[in-house]
C-alpha cells in the first residue's frame, strides 16, 4: 500500500517539454514526477486503469538497444493514458542502408509522432534529438550517461516503501563506471537529501566519484550495516572493452547479495535492482526473491512513472 509522502520542495512544477536527465531537473520538479505517478496509482488501484490524457496523441518508442523492461513498460503507460504507440527497432530499419539516426526520427516524426522515447548507445543521443525534432523527446537510457525514468521509478520505489529519501542510507553496488542508472540515481536521490555511497571493485568505482558528492567504498561487508537501501547494479559486460575484475566468481564472493550478506544489513533493508538481474552475480536467488527484495515492485511502478511522465511532457506546447 502506498505511503508516499511530499518533501519540503513544493509540488506541481513541470515546464519542460523533454525529459532527458535527473541531473537536469530540481528537487521539486522530482517531487512532481513522483507525486503525479502516486497520483496515478492511486487511480489506478481505486480501479481507473485507463485515463484519457493522451488521446489522439502518437508515442513512438525508438530503441537501438536492447530492452525488456522499459520498452514494454512505455508501451504499457502509452495503452493506459489512450495514445497510439508505434515501436521502432533500429534491426530490420533503413540504417543499415546507410540512413542516420536523425534522419531516421525525423523521418518517424514526419509520420505524427507526438512523443518519442529514445534509447541509443551514445551518450546525448536524446539531447540530439531535442534540438533536431518537434516532438517531445524522452531518454530511455543514452549510453553511460543517464536513465531518468529508471532512476525515477527506484526513487519512487523508496519513497513508497520508506516515505521518505531524505536522510536515508543508499548504497548502490556493481559496475558504477559503466551505469547510466547510477548516475540517474546519484542526481536524483542526492536532491531529495539521500546520503549515496557507491561500491564494487576499484576498476569499476573509481574515487573520482566523490566529485559528484558520493561516498566511495570498496568494502560492502563493512557499508552494509548503516545502509537502508541497497542497489545492486549490473555488470555490464557489453560496455566493457577489457577484463575488469579477474573473474565471476571473485566478483560475486566480493559483491554479490546473497543470505550472508543480507544478515549484516539493516533487518528492513531494501533490496533494488534495475535489472536484468543476472542471478548468481549480483544477487543470488534466495534474496533476489526473498522478503528485502523490491525489484519487481520497481518494475511495478515504472509503469505509473512513465505515465506520469508522459503526461507532463504532453501538457507542455509543442
Ligand atoms: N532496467 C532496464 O532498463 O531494463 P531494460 O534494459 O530491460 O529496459
Amino acid at each position: 500500500m502506498s505511503t508516499q509522502t511530499t518533501s519540503a520542495a513544493p509540488p506541481g512544477v513541470w515546464t519542460r517539454k523533454h525529459l532527458l536527465g535527473l541531473e537536469d531537473l530540481s528537487a521539486a520538479e522530482i517531487v512532481t514526477v513522483l507525486d503525479k505517478a502516486a497520483e496515478i496509482k492511486r487511480l489506478s488501484e481505486e480501479g481507473e486503469r485507463k485515463l484519457a490524457t493522451l488521446n489522439g496523441r502518437v508515442v513512438v518508442n525508438l530503441f537501438f538497444e536492447p530492452s525488456t523492461r522499459t520498452r514494454t513498460s512505455f508501451s504499457f503507460a502509452a495503452k493506459r493514458l489512450s495514445a497510439d504507440i508505434v515501436d521502432f527497432t533500429s534491426s530490420g530499419s533503413s540504417l543499415s542502408k546507410g540512413e542516420t539516426f536523425i534522419d531516421t526520427a525525423k523521418n518517424i516524426e514526419a509520420m505524427g509522432a507526438d512523443l518519442i522515447v529514445v534509447r541509443h548507445k551514445t551518450p546525448g543521443a536524446p539531447h540530439l534529438l531535442a534540438q533536431n525534432l518537434r516532438a517531445r523527446v524522452i531518454n530511455a537510457g543514452d549510453g553511460t550517461h543517464e536513465h531518468p525514468t529508471q532512476g525515477l521509478l527506484d526513487i519512487f520505489t523508496i519513497r513508497e516503501q520508506r516515505g521518505r529519501i531524505d536522510g536515508l542510507c543508499v548504497a548502490l553496488v556493481g559496475d558504477i563506471a559503466h551505469s547510466r542508472v547510477a548516475r540517474s540515481n546519484i542526481w536524483g536521490l542526492q536532491k531529495l537529501g539521500a546520503h549515496v555511497i557507491v561500491c564494487g571493485p576499484s576498476t569499476l568505482v573509481s574515487k573520482g566519484w566523490e566529485r559528484l558528492g558520493v561516498e566511495v567504498g570498496y568494502d560492502l561487508d563493512a557499508i552494509l550495516p548503516r545502509v537502508d537501501v541497497v542497489n545492486l547494479l549490473r555488470i555490464q559486460f557489453e560496455r566493457q572493452r577489457t577484463g575488469l575484475f579477474p573473474s565471476i566468481r571473485e566478483y560475486a564472493h566480493l559483491f554479490g547479495m546473497d543470505g550472508r550478506r543480507l544478515s549484516l544489513a539493516k533487518d528492513d533493508v531494501l533490496i533494488l535492482a534495475p535489472g536484468p538481474i543476472n542471478r548468481g552475480v549480483e544477487i543470488t536467488p534466495d534474496v533476489a526473491d526473498g522478503p528485502h527484495s523490491v525489484i519487481l515492485d520497481q518494475v511495478a511502478n515504472g509503469l505509473v512513472v512513465r505515465m506520469a511522465v508522459l503526461s507532463l511532457l504532453n501538457e507542455q506546447p509543442l
